[in-house]
């Protein structure tokens, strides 16, 4: 990968080729294309006369694609059996439909958030940063999650932190937030981030494996992209209609609450003929040399015919 263009590796590599199973004159999407550092790989796997489609929500991630498969070529253009295009997978089928696509071989996603995304101060994922909470993947829909966190009842938010953060702190967390907004709005990363800070060391949590605002940073982001309902969306309706029979679809997941999802969904045999019975993990090399990896997870669905 050029690091210029990103900072981010792409995760469990070899183990997504090995599992996409790809050959010559495939139609593949990889449904969160992010940098491209998957694609980058996949793409000549499937010349010639594969097709990739890659899908991203974010606009900026696109951009990033683009320069990085403009690499597979000499005059440093998209190959024209390219397709990049904002969307959510969860709109996949649309896509497919607009380019007049029956169906396709193979579809990748690779969950979560880029490198490239956690580091950019502006856009609120890192308690590293001190930009707006913002949080959103596609600035044109939805709210900043700074409005519903200034809005939202303490039920609401205990419940959005438990449920998707699963921290036991959940509910002093959600009380301080309401406690502090009454003087002054919560607007920025710093100021969420040191809110949390007191909590934990209020209850001696300091110093652990991970930042006390990691759980409470993963669950407003998965709120604000509605991130769950859109898996569950792709999962049931979405991926089955636009893969071919016996296509299949790979997920790499970075935590147990969308690697349940996808285990259940995957367990429906009118729609998937076989799953993986146990998730593939990222081998002990990776996991040392890439800790975004520890908690990646691969699994394979292989649609009914
Ligand atoms: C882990 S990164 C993908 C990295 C990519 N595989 C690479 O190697 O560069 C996840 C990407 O998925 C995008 N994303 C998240 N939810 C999405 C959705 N529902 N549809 C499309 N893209 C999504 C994010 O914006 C982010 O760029």
């Amino acid at each position: 990968m050029n690091r210029s263009i990103t900072k981010h590796r792409p995760v469990m590599l070899r183990e997504t080729l090995q599992e996409l199973a790809l050959e010559p004159g495939l139609k593949i999407v990889d449904g969160t294309v992010g940098a491209g550092g998957h694609s980058l790989e996949v793409f000549p796997k499937i010349q010639p006369d594969g097709r990739l489609i890659g899908l991203d929500r974010d606009a900026e991630m696109l951009q990033r694609a683009t320069a990085t498969l403009q690499q597979l070529t000499e005059d440093n253009v998209l190959p024209q059996n390219i397709l990049l295009e904002q969307s959510s997978y969860a709109e996949l089928r649309s896509v497919l439909d607009a380019h007049e696509i029956e169906s396709v071989d193979r579809i990748l996603v690779d969950l979560g958030l880029s490198s490239d995304q956690l580091a950019d101060r502006k856009r609120g994922f890192g308690f590293q940063s001190d930009g707006s909470l913002d949080m959103r993947f596609d600035t044109r829909q939805g709210e900043p999650i700074h409005i519903w966190l200034n809005k939202a009842s303490i039920e609401e938010i205990t419940s959005v932190l438990l449920q998707f953060g699963e921290d036991p702190l959940s509910p002093l967390i959600a009380e301080t937030i309401a406690e502090h907004r009454r003087k002054k709005r919560i607007e920025t990363v710093s100021q969420l981030t040191e809110l949390i800070e007191t909590v934990a060391s209020g209850r001696g949590k300091r110093g652990g494996k991970s930042h006390p605002a990691t759980r409470t940073f993963q669950a407003l982001r998965i709120q604000a992209n509605a991130e769950l309902e859109h898996l569950k969306r792709f999962l049931s309706t979405t991926a089955p209609e636009s893969l071919a029979p016996d296509g299949r679809l790979v997920v790499i997941t970075f935590h147990s609450l969308e690697d349940r999802i996808v285990k259940q969904m995957f367990q429906d045999r009118s729609v998937w003929k076989s799953s993986s019975k146990k998730p593939i993990p990222a081998c002990p090399l990776e996991c040392k040399m890439n800790p975004r990896s520890r908690s990646a997870k691969i699994r394979i669905g292989i649609r009914a015919d």
